[in-house]
């Protein structure tokens, strides 16, 4: 037996006992005399005391000769410390150490294991194994372990199966592009990764399997962010025989669930609902943070026909109040002018008018605009002394998208996004479609075997673009943590949209005969949801970013720069998958 106990366990009441453990060395004082080392595994830290005269010479010899994550057993007695440390939760001990063996000397790590290191990003990306020791990353991995374990339990309890998918299928229709794998044994044809398991969670609908569900990778080819990484996971589900209430309620208690499990946070309110379209409107966006108001004011009719020509050839003027904000200094107000400015957000201008304390208005629009005209600007915002209103206009989408992202720049610098505050919301009626610039035609918005809603199929021949889908999506606070629809089940719904998604009869039958075949077969009403489950495990630890919630993620080149991935094959290998390279020798 390596060790009696872990070295997180140890307490006062320990006092007296004899326990041997095993772990890594993480830090050394050694006093000449008296020597301390705090030894880490998984389960905390604790402290290892010899001192000349007390401990034998050969203990003492061992102890003076380890190093930095070394890996050691100690056997010892719990003995009480004598200067404790109410930092941790072992402090009131420490092991008198009665024998050291050294079960492996480590290299002197390129960065201090820590809750706090002083290793770079992509340093501790090339030592991820070293980095994994560090406390705040295992914290992360172990909220990760949980949701997994609560959902499966979860889950299981309203009878859903979970069902294995292959990984090596063709192209799938969730928009980005396909990872490739070619196959030696069908020389010049390629498997595609799943950009998810959409249509064999389709197939097990038609099968019988009424309730499913897969805790599962998929991958996509597309650039990358902070959210965002080529291969992912997903909670990918699928239910027969409901409709879009009864996924809608399903999944609700799910989130319920693991925010009450692993979080201790409960939403005691059902999770508020808002239209696509109301969504954009207010907050230009389909992933709306309602952790704080500050919703668009159309200021589009006000603004107008005072002989100020931005906002009189615009296509909407959008208003937005910061409460509180009238005090802001011109370098604040410049600042925020530069941000909207930067090429990614792209506006060409922000004009602001400041509420002051005296019931007058100063805008940077004084010459067009009177203090009255003003006072109209401040009464349809609800803005009142002391606020400061900002005003963008252009093309609807454009200036939409841009107001969004001031918005949440601003929320972020008011401190208005508290990571510890979840606001859920369930973003419904997306479109069916949207039109690409690029192809010049239509794209389903979600995949195309989402369902038209019902009441709009008569404009699905004349304005498609206006078509509304049962389809819907979980926002939290700015993520979209998820989304789903209600599918097409009858074969000549879905040759239709085919059809208006461009596809010729020959196209379609290539890419997804089988499921239009699977659908001759009695195919039963059904939908579902999938889940980002980096995404949900990152919200719930209050974090933007996904990646420190995966083992081993790759950077935003698609890279692993732990294992050197990608890298080219060797000639042989090549040849024999029948692959000639045309990439730019380097
Ligand atoms: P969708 O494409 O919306 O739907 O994906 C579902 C959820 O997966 C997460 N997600 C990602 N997470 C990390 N990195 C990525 N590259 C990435 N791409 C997507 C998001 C997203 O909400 N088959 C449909 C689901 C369905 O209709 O049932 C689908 O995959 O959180």
């Amino acid at each position: 037996m390596y060790r009696s106990h872990t070295c997180g366990e140890l307490r006062k009441e320990n006092i007296g006992s004899q326990v041997t453990l095993a772990g890594w060395v993480q830090t050394i004082r050694d006093k000449g005399n008296i020597i301390w080392v705090d030894l880490r595994d998984r389960y905390g830290l604790v402290q290892i005391v010899g001192e000349i005269g007390v401990v034998s010479d050969e203990v003492m010899a061992n102890l003076k000769a380890l190093g930095r994550e070394y890996v050691v057993q100690v056997t010892g007695e719990v003995i009480e410390r004598y200067d404790k440390n109410p930092k941790m939760v072992t402090g009131d001990i420490e092991i008198k150490a009665t024998s050291v063996v050294l079960l492996n000397a480590s290299l002197t790590p390129p960065f201090t294991i820590e809750d706090q290191t002083d290793g770079g990003e992509e340093l501790k990306m090339k030592y991820r194994y070293l980095d994994l020791r560090r406390k705040p990353v295992q914290e992360k991995l172990k909220l990760r372990h949980k949701v997994s374990l609560e959902t499966r339990k979860y889950l299981d309890t309203v009878n859903f199966m979970e069902v294995e998918t292959p990984y090596l299928i063709k192209s799938t229709p969730e928009g980005a592009r396909d990872f490739v794998v070619p196959s030696r044994m069908n020389p010049g044809q390629f498997y595609a990764l799943p950009q998810s398991p959409q249509t064999f969670k389709q197939l097990l609908m038609v099968s019988g399997y009424d309730r499913y569900y897969q805790i599962v990778k998929c991958f996509r080819d597309e650039d990358l962010r902070a959210d965002r990484q080529p291969e992912f996971t997903q909670i990918d589900c699928e239910m027969a025989f409901v409709d879009q209430e009864d996924i809608l309620n399903t999944f609700e208690g799910l989130i319920k669930h693991l925010f009450k499990t692993c979080r201790n946070y409960e939403f005691n309110y059902e999770f508020p609902r808002m239209t696509y379209a109301e969504a954009m409107e207010k907050y230009g966006s389909d992933k709306p943070d309602i952790r704080f108001d500050m919703s668009f004011v159309n200021l589009t009719s006000l603004a107008q026909g005072k002989d100020f020509a931005i906002f009189d050839n615009a296509e909407l003027v959008l208003a937005i109040t910061a409460k509180g904000c009238g005090e802001y200094t011109r370098k604040q107000l410049d600042a925020l002018v530069d941000f909207v400015k930067r090429p990614q957000i792209g506006a060409s201008g922000l004009i602001y008018c400041k509420c002051n304390e005296d019931g007058s208005y100063k805008s940077t629009v004084d010459k067009f605009y009177d203090q009255a005209a003003l006072g109209a600007w401040a009464n349809v915002c609800g803005a009142e002394k002391g606020d400061l209103i900002f005003v963008m206009s252009g093309n609807t989408d454009k200036v939409r998208s841009q107001m969004n992202e001031l918005r949440l720049h601003l929320g972020t610098e008011l401190g208005l996004r508290d990571p510890n505050v979840f606001a859920p919301l369930w973003v419904l009626d997306f479109p069916l479609l949207e039109w690409d610039e690029n192809s010049g035609r239509y794209h389903a918005m979600h995949h195309p075997f989402t369902s038209p809603k019902k009441e709009d199929f008569h404009l699905l021949a004349t304005e498609p673009g206006k078509v509304r889908a049962n389809a819907y999506d979980l926002a939290m606070n700015g993520v979209e943590l998820g989304g789903g629809s209600i599918r097409i089940h009858n074969k000549e719904l879905q040759a239709k949209m085919f059809e208006l998604l461009g596809f010729s009869d020959e196209e379609a039958k290539a890419q997804f005969g089988f499921l239009l075949n699977a659908f001759e077969y009695g195919a039963p009403p059904h939908g579902g949801l999938a889940f980002g489950f980096d995404r949900l495990v990152a919200t719930m630890g209050g974090s933007d970013s996904i990646r420190d919630y995966i083992a081993f993620p790759k950077n935003n080149s698609g890279r692993d720069v732990m294992i050197d991935s990608p890298a080219p094959l060797a000639l042989e290998q090549m040849e024999e998958l029948f692959l000639a390279s045309t990439a730019p020798a380097e």
